[in-house]
């Protein structure tokens, strides 16, 4: 029996959402986001798949993208951070990375550094996010002199959109808005798009778009929609280990914050919170075991989590549980976990949790 909490990663799913970007935004090249270890999937695993299919990849740090050409990335690499010193910019030039530029002291770093390579440069304008981006009074000086560096052969304006999941408001349209006033004259490729902007912004497409979540088959969209444009790529399984009948009154797990109501039957699953299973997760939350819906009962302990079996006609030592995948998805799971689907396929970037590759039909698959 395999005895460990699993991952399962479909990259025939990792294709087929790629395709779906493609026929969605079939004018823009596809810069994938990766950071974060590919949003906890392991970059390991996937980097050779996402290589056939995407146009470039996209970290947030230099550290990240230095470990992604070790190993063995060739392509075109962004780092969306930027760099913060002559040593990140020393890296950026030996390892060929393509970088953004958010701030005037970056143009200034720049302006001093001896380069052997080419550089591209995204330079990122802040639209309404304010986090990374130049300001409407930084820009023009910092497009000018980047314009007039050597070592920049090319610019790319991008901006980053930070409500983009509801489709309703007008937050997004003043972004672009705003981005269209702020370049009105600049003749550079464009990119603003994340998951939340392909779906829903068709107009904010351009040049170059930035998939995150849904080349991961996750929903941006806030409260999630299961679309059936996308398939999960993770599927976290966990054996069961042990099964227990109580009686009621018994209480369940550390601080006892379940007690059986009535008699019923538990299965201990072993995934827990030292796998990145969210403690946060309240009794009630779903888990998926053959064939239908279990829930929680009791505090998500570090190796294992309990839940409600009562209703399950036969359960045996070894069957697996899905704790979210496509029978059960993680938007929904986060969304009782009060966070983000992004959070909790992030966690799972550690070295706990097997991984195992599934749907490798040469690319082939859909
Ligand atoms: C600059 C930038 N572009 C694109 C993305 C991808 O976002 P999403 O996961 O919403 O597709 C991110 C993720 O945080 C980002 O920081």
């Amino acid at each position: 029996m395999n005895s460990d909490i699993t991952m399962t990663l479909d990259v025939g799913a990792l294709h087929h959402n790629l395709l779906t970007v493609r026929r969605i935004a079939p004018q823009s090249r596809i810069m994938a986001v990766v950071k974060a270890d590919a949003y906890g999937h392991g970059l390991i695993y996937l980097w050779p798949y996402l290589a056939r299919d995407v146009d470039g990849m996209a970290v947030a740090r230099v550290s990240e993208a230095i470990e992604l050409r070790q190993f063995g990335y060739q392509g075109t690499l962004l780092v969306l951070g930027g760099f913060d010193d002559g040593e990140d910019l020393r890296a950026i030039d030996e390892y060929q990375l393509q970088t953004v530029v958010h701030a005037p002291h970056q143009v200034a770093l720049l302006t001093k550094a001896r380069l052997q390579h080419p550089l591209t440069v995204w330079l990122k304008i802040e639209t309404g996010m304010h986090r990374l981006g130049l300001e409407e009074t930084e820009l023009g000086d910092a497009y000018q002199r980047l314009k007039a560096m050597p070592t920049v052969a090319h610019l790319i304006l991008m901006t980053h959109f930070a409500s983009s999941e509801y489709r309703e408001g007008d937050v997004t349209l003043k972004q672009i808005q705003i981005f269209e006033q702020r370049i009105a004259g600049y003749a550079e490729p464009r990119s603003l798009s994340n998951s939340g902007g392909i779906l829903a912004w068709p107009n904010a497409h351009q040049q170059w778009v930035r998939p995150g979540l849904m080349m991961y088959g996750g929903s941006p969209f806030s409260p999630a929609e299961n679309s059936p444009l996308l398939r999960p790529v993770m599927r976290l399984t966990a054996p069961v280990k042990a099964i227990h009948v109580l009686r009621k009154g018994d209480a369940v797990g550390y601080n006892g914050i379940f007690v059986a109501p009535k008699n019923m039957t538990i299965a201990v699953v072993g995934g827990g919170y030292g796998d990145g299973y969210p403690r946060a997760l309240p009794n009630g939350t779903p888990v998926w075991l053959n064939g239908k819906t279990a829930t929680t009962v009791g505090r998500v302990s570090m190796d294992s989590v309990m839940i409600d079996i009562s209703n399950h006609d036969r359960v045996s030592l070894g069957d697996r549980a899905v704790l979210w995948g496509p029978e059960l998805a993680v938007e929904t799971v986060a969304e009782y976990a009060k966070t983000d689907p992004r959070e909790l396929l992030c966690r799972m970037g550690m070295h706990r949790v097997q991984r195992k590759i599934i749907g490798d039909n040469n690319g082939t698959d859909n």
